[in-house]
């Protein structure tokens, strides 16, 4: 078996390195495409889950960050910035150090998870808690960046995007051609935008470099209700989510998503909070995978277009589940109720008894 070299040597030639850039790796990507019985058994489709809680900091956001911080050291950046939900921050801070760079990572005040602020914390970043929205956090970082010697990571910054594309390029190689349907939730709007690059650039008929891919899937995105300005059809301003990754109102890749949805027949839904919980419970507790609640929203929208006769049957179908279920403990356990163990002897037979298997 061969070692998995991180995106950037998998896919160096379409990707926007040259021989100088310093490759900043966590050997990020690689992810597992993992079958989901249970989930196909509901949709009558062939359901696979693409698990990206598994790259180094928990998230997707690695496959972006690695190309923009091989390019900020290549172009010689000290410091770089992002704002952030919380995922983007774990991983802009993880990536800077290990390239020797300051990250300063703008976080909403009070509006992340512990675990996502702790990830910040250990890595070294320097943390703003920013009395706002993320997308008062956006606005900031940029000005910052466009100011001050500090690059900017956020998805806004292409080299994230081009990073990102290659999820869709590892679905395409792992089951030989693209899917019927593509499934994600929508936040800043940039992973959705990265997809449908990467499943445009990787077909057999893209102009410059043609790839494996016969076609491209449609692309469905969902957002939580409370937060759903593609639903709405222009900004919210005061975005509301138990979701809190994507607790989002004004979407920055928000061309380029419209762009994915419609050139790929595609739609942008939403779904509530409580379709959200639903779904990441469901996914622990029968497909065996613990994501974060904005991890789920894909798996709520697909399960509630199944259930309300809007998807058709026999499709071959990516869900990307995004994060990993550690990324937010909290909401997770709240959604259990108190926690009440089997208060158990350490002897067998009693504790056989008191379990229920004797
Ligand atoms: N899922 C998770 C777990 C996320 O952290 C995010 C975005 C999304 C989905 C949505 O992706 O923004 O590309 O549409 N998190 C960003 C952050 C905003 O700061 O970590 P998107």
């Amino acid at each position: 078996s061969r070692l998995w070299r991180g995106v950037i040597e998998e896919y160096r030639d379409r990707l926007p390195v040259t021989a100088a850039t310093p490759v900043v790796t966590l050997r990020e990507g690689g992810t597992p495409l993992v079958p989901a019985p249970w989930l196909s058994d509901q949709t009558s489709c062939e359901v696979y889950l693409k698990v990206e809680g598994v790259n180094p900091t928990g998230s997707f956001k690695d496959r972006g960050m690695t190309v923009a911080i091989s390019k900020a050291a290549e172009e010689g950046a000290e410091a770089v910035v992002c704002a952030s939900t919380g995922n983007t921050s774990a991983s802009a801070a993880a990536y800077a150090v290990r390239a020797g760079m300051r990250p300063v990572v703008l976080l909403p005040d009070g509006k992340i998870s512990g675990p996502k602020l702790a990830q910040a914390v250990v890595h070294g970043g320097v943390i703003a808690s920013v009395q706002g929205n993320f997308d008062d956090c956006l606005r900031l970082a940029r000005e910052l960046s466009e100011t001050y010697p500090v690059a900017l990571v956020n998805s806004v910054n292409p080299y994230r995007l081009a990073g990102q594309k290659t999820a869709a390029f590892e679905v395409v190689d792992d089951l030989g051609d693209a899917p019927d349907l593509h499934v994600l939730p929508v936040g800043n709007a940039g992973n959705i935008s990265a997809y449908w690059l990467g499943y445009s650039e990787y077909t057999a008929y893209a102009t410059d470099n043609p790839g494996p891919a016969k076609r491209r899937p449609r692309m469905w995105g969902f957002q939580a209700a409370g937060a759903a300005p593609f639903v709405h059809g222009g900004p919210v301003s005061a975005p509301e989510t138990v979701a809190s990754a994507i607790r989002i109102g004004n979407p920055a890749s928000w061309d380029l998503a419209i762009a994915a949805r419609d050139d790929s027949g595609g739609l942008i839904d939403a779904v509530t909070d409580e379709q959200i919980l639903a779904a990441q419970q469901e996914l622990s507790g029968r497909e065996g995978l613990f994501v974060e609640p904005a991890s789920a929203a894909g798996v709520a929208g697909l399960l509630h277009y199944s259930r309300t006769g809007r998807l058709d049957a026999g499709q071959r179908i990516v869900v990307t589940v995004t994060g990993h279920g550690l990324k937010d403990v909290d909401t997770a356990s709240a959604y259990y109720g108190e926690i009440r163990p089997y208060v158990v002897p350490a002897e067998a037979g009693a504790a056989a008894k008191a379990l229920g298997l004797a």
